[in-house]
């Protein structure tokens, strides 16, 4: 039995810690947990909750050319198992993103990955080559499986193709590390995996939201304004570990897995399926805390588990 809420005792030495960093197509990260984009703004508004300093990476919401309002209320329904959303991939635009939340990230020892996305394929190129050699940018998590705005998105990650095209185009404009988010409404995630490998991504992550909808029986009209949301929380893991597990079996590049981590536990099962890291998403709206939670709790699983290295967890699913 694991348990995420102990901490590490203080009377193991140091030399006993179990090596945590990874590395994610470049990114050189402490630990194996950063946050799933869209669930942790830009980091300023967690960072009450949780040191920076004490994750892997943060990731932060998803980021175009321009500003964009995001769709109307209702855009967030509570169900059984997660939630559904329909946020529209609200945010301030490039420069106002560079402007006006970069300074407060620069002041962490944290990489930093930037979820971009762009309503055409020519944007998506635009916004890649606007952040190459930006300062305190670490790394570009290109978004083509949102499934939740009407251009863009999920457009681009549910047809082999286009992913090539956008894949490809992001490569050729940054240098950064690029890691490209696989969308799970796809018959074949080991397909886009492959795709994304060819087009020289430097890793992967997955799963986004899975498309969703929810009907109230008064008014027999959708809840949310957009009518379709995405689906994310517990109730998704499942479909995440096998999609991840899925993916591991067709790419050497690394993959960030999420969908659904609620504690240690949870991520464990990621790492083992095939995951180098993990993203807590949903589960930050309950308990702000929940990434260092997970990543006291991956540690001690190590060192309850005699594995010296999280390297050595990797994979290990026993098929
Ligand atoms: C409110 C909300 C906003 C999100 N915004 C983004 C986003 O901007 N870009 C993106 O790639 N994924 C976004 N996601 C998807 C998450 O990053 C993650 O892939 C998904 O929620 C599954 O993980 P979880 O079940 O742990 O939340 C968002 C999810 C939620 C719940």
């Amino acid at each position: 039995m694991i348990n995420n809420e102990m901490s590490i005792s203080p009377s193991i030495p140091p030399s006993n810690c179990p090596n945590m960093a990874v590395n994610i197509g470049g990114i050189r990260m402490k630990n194996p947990v950063t946050v799933a984009s869209g669930t942790f703004g830009y980091g300023e508004d967690y960072s009450e909750y949780v040191d920076l300093n004490e994750l892997g990476a943060v990731t932060v919401k998803g980021i175009r050319m321009e500003p964009t309002p995001g769709n109307d209320t209702p855009r967030m329904v509570e169900v059984y198992g997660g939630l559904v959303n329909a946020i529209g991939l609200q945010g301030p635009g490039v420069d106002g993103f560079i402007q006006n939340y970069m300074p407060f990230l620069r002041k962490f020892d944290v990489p930093v990955i930037v979820n971009i996305w762009g309503k055409t394929l020519e944007e998506y190129g635009e916004v890649a080559a606007a952040f190459d050699g930006v300062d305190g940018v670490d790394g570009l998590e290109l978004n083509i499986s949102c499934p939740n705005v009407k251009e863009g998105g999920i457009a681009f990650g549910t047809d082999p193709s286009m992913a090539a095209k956008v894949i490809a185009l992001a490569r050729s404009k940054t240098k950064l590390p690029l890691i490209p988010k696989l969308s799970p409404n796809v018959t074949n995630v080991a397909q886009f995996a492959k795709i994304a490998e060819d087009e020289g991504a430097d890793a992967v992550s997955l799963i986004n939201t899975l498309p969703a909808m929810v009907i109230d029986i008064e008014t027999r009209r959708p809840v949310l304004s957009n009518v379709i949301g995405g689906l994310s929380g517990p109730g998704i893991k499942p479909v995440a570990i096998k999609q991840v597990w899925e993916a591991s079996q067709a790419v050497s590049i690394p993959i960030i897995g999420m969908g659904g981590i609620r504690n240690a536990q949870d991520a464990v099962e990621f790492i083992i399926a095939g995951a180098t890291a993990v993203a807590v998403g949903t589960a930050n709206f309950t308990d702000p805390t929940a990434s260092i939670d997970v990543i006291n709790g991956i540690e001690q699983y190590l060192i309850e588990h005699d594995i010296d290295d999280v390297h050595d967890l990797i994979g290990s699913v026993v098929v």
